[in-house]
């Protein structure tokens, strides 16, 4: 699936001219644990945690210090870990690393957590201001060791090049793109997931999905993309409806981490597409959560792609369904019937009532140019496809067609 047009090269060049190692990967009760068990056998004594207060107040980390202490490590907590964390955030974890003469970072919290750490390991090392830090490979320095526990499962921020941070000042989110972002190593530990509620265990379970299947029907995809990707779309269709069921069921949390984790990687390198081109824009006008705005889009841009991807989403149903037959359109169209049938189970709704028909043009226009500049789409939107999919998404309808 190698395009030519320009943003689909200029992907690959980069795919291939960056290789992004996969962090080490711990997984399952415990694993924590052996993270920690690594890092200082790594000689790494007097770590940064980044966390929030929620977690270091409620108990749930208590066990990690001991053992931190047991190990005789100088930790430095940070703990002012905010949803979507901002330039001030970064700068007094920043502060308290450079205090604690610290020599790795462990962070152990959400997307957020783990964003703000990445670009705290890689301020910590490297004596320009972080604003030169921002955009597209401008690391130069090898952060600090940087290790990882997500307590959530679904943004893939455990395995990607990139962080997120808001500017206060300009209202925008500012990224820092580089592979030396990714982590050294990261813990998919249960005992951290297990209390993340079940609306949001569906919902961020489907940001991992819409990773999965936009890396999957990218125009940038390779081999270990692709079984990734295929990996990450099996284990959420089998686990994600038993974690949400049953949010104490480690087996299947475990399961739906490592979906997490092999969708965060698969896309980082193979990039995402429409849905998420979509949904950012509508998280910016309405503050809809990411996963759930992802959740709801998703039906309707599989619907629009499928006649540029059919024999990739009939693979994906021979994967589910190996009995499966018939033509490639009706496999297709099986699988997209499978992914509302997963929503409809999980408790996604099938319509964004926040969605405003005078926000339409902008919400379009800017979708476009996301997608334009960004990701290796396999079909091209024009602008009365993206408000066709707004008008469906208000309306609650999925089964839509384009001409
Ligand atoms: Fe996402």
């Amino acid at each position: 699936m190698f395009s030519k047009t320009p943003i689909a090269y200029g992907l690959r060049v980069v795919s291939t001219l960056f290789p992004v190692q996969k962090p080490l990967l711990f997984s399952g009760a415990g694993s924590l644990g052996k993270l920690v068990d690594y890092m200082t056998e790594g000689g790494y004594r007097r770590p940064l945690l980044v966390t929030d207060a929620f977690l270091l107040q409620n108990g749930m980390l208590d066990g990690l210090l001991a053992q931190l202490r047991d190990l005789g490590c100088e930790v430095t907590v940070f703990d002012g870990i905010i949803p979507n964390p901002t330039f001030a955030v970064v700068e007094a974890g920043l502060a308290q690393s450079r205090a604690g003469n610290c020599d790795a970072v462990l962070a152990v919290g959400g997307g957020s957590a783990i964003d703000a750490a990445k670009v705290i390991a890689a301020a910590h090392t490297d004596a320009r201001p972080l604003a030169k830090l921002v955009g597209n490979l401008k690391i130069k320095v090898p952060p600090l060791p940087f290790f990882v526990a997500p307590t959530t499962s679904g943004t893939g921020s455990e395995t990607t090049v990139a962080a997120v941070i808001s500017d206060t000042q300009t209202h925008k989110k500012r990224f820092f793109v580089s592979p030396k972002l990714v982590p050294i190593a990261a813990a998919l530990d249960p005992e951290l997931l297990k209390s993340l509620p079940a609306a949001m265990t569906a919902a961020v379970g489907m940001d991992a999905f819409t990773h999965a299947i936009e890396a999957y029907t990218s125009r940038n995809t390779f081999d270990d993309t692709d079984r990734d990707a295929r990996m990450a779309i099996a284990l959420l269709g089998k686990y994600l409806p038993v974690v949400v069921a049953d949010g104490n069921n480690l087996e299947a949390r475990e399961k739906v981490a490592l979906a997490s984790f092999l969708a965060g990687y698969a896309f980082t390198k193979a990039s995402l597409g429409y849905v998420h081109a979509i949904s950012h824009q509508i998280s910016a006008q309405y503050n809809t959560p990411h996963g759930l705005a992802n959740a709801i889009i998703l039906p309707r841009v599989l619907r629009f792609n499928k006649p540029a991807v059919a024999d990739r989403l009939a693979a994906l149903e021979r994967m589910f369904d190996p009995q499966a037959s018939g033509s490639d359109d009706a496999l297709a169209t099986a699988f997209i019937a499978r992914v509302d049938a997963l929503q409809d189970q999980i408790g996604i709704p099938d319509r964004l009532e926040d969605l405003q028909p005078a926000d339409y043009d902008k919400i379009t226009a800017d979708a476009l140019a996301e997608a334009r500049v960004t990701y290796a789409v396999p079909r091209v939107m024009k602008k009365p496809d993206v408000q066709r999919i707004l008008e469906a998404t208000a309306r609650g309808e999925r089964d839509l067609s384009f001409t």
